[in-house]
């Protein structure tokens, strides 16, 4: 107040001598006399618990929503890959062995049993690579770190644009799943943004544990775009990646940032407390 004059819904929680709690939001203004000194403050105090109430069931329900939804993938991916694809191979083993010790078939049936199997090959790696995205098998075997590597290495591979991963501090935390995960979200969101609209062929990511922060930021070298002016038109396009990497980070108590311009390349920021998995949260 005293440095700008003025304050604009500034949100505080008042303690009264009974310990009761009130959430206010104090818009008010600084009246100077002539020579520039304060003299007093106008303004009005609002009673917000209300609205302070409807935001944390919001993020109650956001948290819920995110959990179930990881839960829904963890089964439909376990579903593919333990039955679709175990029994997709079954039947491709059988294929091939199907004209074992029978040397009378003609060629061209082989051919075509042949090309069938080949087919299955194809539809038992669309499986896999479907349940592997639907949730990374590797978090809990090999880590966090491992398995953005692995990712970032694979993505690399499919799409030609060359990921630099470098991670730092991390190889000791403990962390829990929920962070694991929505930290594994936001790089799977990222790198598919810069696949389909950056343009780019260098992305670096990097991610840092800096005590009492994890941070996480990827770097494309593609087309850019006016941040402002995009975000602004999100919701009628009804477009949700950058908004749930948003409810991502803030679910984490984190924040994200985005600077980008047009023919710049686009720098994502992602910042969150760590929490010690032991000492739950
Ligand atoms: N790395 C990037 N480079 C250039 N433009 C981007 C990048 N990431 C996001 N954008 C822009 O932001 C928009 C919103 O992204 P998003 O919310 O993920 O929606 P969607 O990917 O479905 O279009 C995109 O349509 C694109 O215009
Ligand atoms: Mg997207």
């Amino acid at each position: 107040l005293l440095k700008n004059g003025k304050v604009t819904d500034y949100e505080a929680l008042m303690i009264d001598k009974e310990g009761s709690q009130t959430y206010c939001s104090i818009t008010a203004k600084l009246v100077r006399d002539r020579h520039g000194n304060p003299v007093k403050i106008v303004g009005s105090l609002r009673n917000i618990n209300e609205r302070k109430r409807a935001e944390e069931q919001i993020h109650a329900l956001t948290r819920e929503l995110m959990k179930s939804q990881e839960n829904e993938r963890q089964r439909i991916s376990r579903d593919l890959h333990d039955n679709v694809a175990q029994e997709l191979s079954a039947v491709k083993i059988g294929f091939e062995t199907l004209f074992d010790h029978q040397p009378a078939i003609p060629p061209e049936i082989r051919r075509r049993v042949s090309e069938m199997s080949r087919t299955l090959q194809e539809s038992i790696k669309a499986v896999r690579d479907v349940s592997y995205d639907l949730r990374p098998p590797a978090l809990d075997e090999m880590g966090l770190v491992q398995t953005i590597f692995q990712y970032c290495h694979d993505f690399s591979e499919d799409n030609g644009i060359n990921v630099d991963f470098h991670s730092a501090g991390m190889k000791n935390l403990k962390l829990d799943f929920d962070t694991e995960i929505n930290l594994y979200r936001l790089i799977q969101e990222s790198l598919t943004n810069i696949k389909k609209h950056a343009g780019a062929d260098h992305v670096t990511i990097r991610l840092v544990a800096a005590f009492p922060n994890i941070i996480l930021r990827i770097e494309d070298n593609g087309k850019g775009f006016d941040v402002q002016k995009r975000l602004s038109t999100l919701s009628e396009e009804k477009r949700m990646g950058i908004r749930s990497m948003e409810q991502r980070a803030k679910l984490l108590q984190g924040k994200m940032e985005i600077q980008s311009k047009p023919m710049q390349g686009t720098k994502i920021s992602i910042t969150l407390p760590y929490k010690d998995n032991k000492s739950g949260s």
